[in-house]
């Protein structure tokens, strides 16, 4: 998708380097970074450069690549993949990348085995973007239905950024709004500013205004009384882990307005690729769900009246904050899951026939 209107996609490998955009500094300064080492994929991960579950997958699959560039030796590979694992817990396609290229290359030939990597790490992008351009055509049904019977802008509220900058390109919730916006159906997104990162604020609408789709931020505590005033007619969030069950982990705040959502009878969408669905979980409780530093509640970063990047406190000093980055929306709540292979309901019934 666009940025200053020229085309990107969120990490790709040139030269035996890593190229991503630095998604910490947007959307004040734009800076593609260079990831050298593993150590730099971890980091990149860590402290959130990169960030949404599919892009932290596919960091992941090119840090076992540089991994193997800087030593090609089957030990340092699987201690890689362990560091690369533990970066965060939620999200699942971070363990699913990192399976998949381990399984690829266990016990291949030294001579063979980086070739092996690189190729294997690009067809986990390409694979990205097939499933999101698929979820975005699955999902326009859904936006056409709703245009062809109001006949007016369908207003839809995301929450946090289930954008292409969370995957490789196209975004899992935003690929249905991208393709109904390429398509002339008029589209307003709500972006939830989704506290205390602001992913919503700072990803959703900035990369919404490059591709000239309109939308407003909004509070976190916004989407009820919008819901009540009928200003919104579907929501659409994404997923870093999907149960076989049909429920959903997402940035915490996703189960407050899907609680909503069901109180005002607005449907309540969750799309994603499925190398998000965790098929071995069975309960809800046994998901790991990050537990962030309390900084990022109690410190915000903004530009100060000369555009330069700034970090403030915003909490009393002897406040104790608690920053707990996902929750659980039970499948009840959730009208339907919108996938690669198309929208089904959020069951384990619904899952198995998609996914046999
Ligand atoms: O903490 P983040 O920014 O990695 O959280 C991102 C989300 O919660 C997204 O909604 C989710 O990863 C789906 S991305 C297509």
């Amino acid at each position: 998708m666009k940025i200053t209107g020229k085309e990107y996609k969120t990490i790709w490998f040139k030269n035996n380097v890593v190229k991503i955009i630095d998604q910490t500094k947007l959307p004040h300064q734009f800076i593609i970074k260079d990831l050298k080492t593993v150590k730099d994929a971890i980091n990149a991960i860590k402290k959130m450069e990169v960030r949404g579950a599919p892009l932290i997958g596919a960091t992941a699959a090119y840090g076992i690549v540089l991994s193997i560039i800087e030593k090609n030796d089957q030990t340092f590979l699987h201690k890689s993949a362990r560091d690369l694992i533990d970066t965060r817990p939620t999200a699942i396609n971070l363990k699913w990348a990192v399976d998949r290229m381990i399984k690829k290359l266990t016990g291949v030939n030294s001579n063979k085995i980086l070739e092996m990597a690189i190729n294997e790490a690009k067809e986990i992008c390409e694979e990205d973007i097939k499933f999101c351009e698929s979820i975005g055509l699955n999902g326009l049904k859904i936006i056409e239905e709703i245009y062809n019977k109001k006949k007016d802008t369908v207003n839809i509220l995301t929450h946090c950024n289930a954008g292409w900058l969370a995957t490789i390109n196209w975004g899992t919730a935003t690929s249905p709004i991208y393709h109904a916006h390429k398509k002339g159906i008029p589209v307003h997104v709500w972006a939830d500013e989704t506290r205390p990162r602001n992913q919503g604020a700072n990803l959703t609408s900035y990369e919404l205004n490059e591709e000239g789709v309109k939308n407003t931020i909004i509070a976190d505590n916004t989407g009820g009384i919008l819901m009540q005033r009928g200003q919104v007619d579907m929501c659409i969030v994404g997923t870093d882990r999907t149960l076989s069950n049909g429920d959903v982990c997402n940035k915490v705040g996703t189960y407050l307005k899907a609680l909503a959502a069901k109180d005002n009878n607005v449907p309540f969408y969750v799309a994603l690729p499925s190398s998000t669905i965790d098929w071995k979980i069975k309960n809800s409780k046994d998901i790991p769900i990050e537990e962030r530093n309390s900084d990022e509640l109690s410190k915000i970063e903004g530009v100060d009246e000369d555009g330069k990047l700034i970090k403030v406190q915003i909490y009393p000093n002897k406040s104790k904050a608690m920053n707990l980055a996902f929750d659980v929306t039970p499948a009840k709540y959730i009208t339907g899951l919108i996938t690669e292979k198309g929208i089904c309901e959020a069951s384990e019934k619904g899952l198995k026939n998609l996914f046999k």
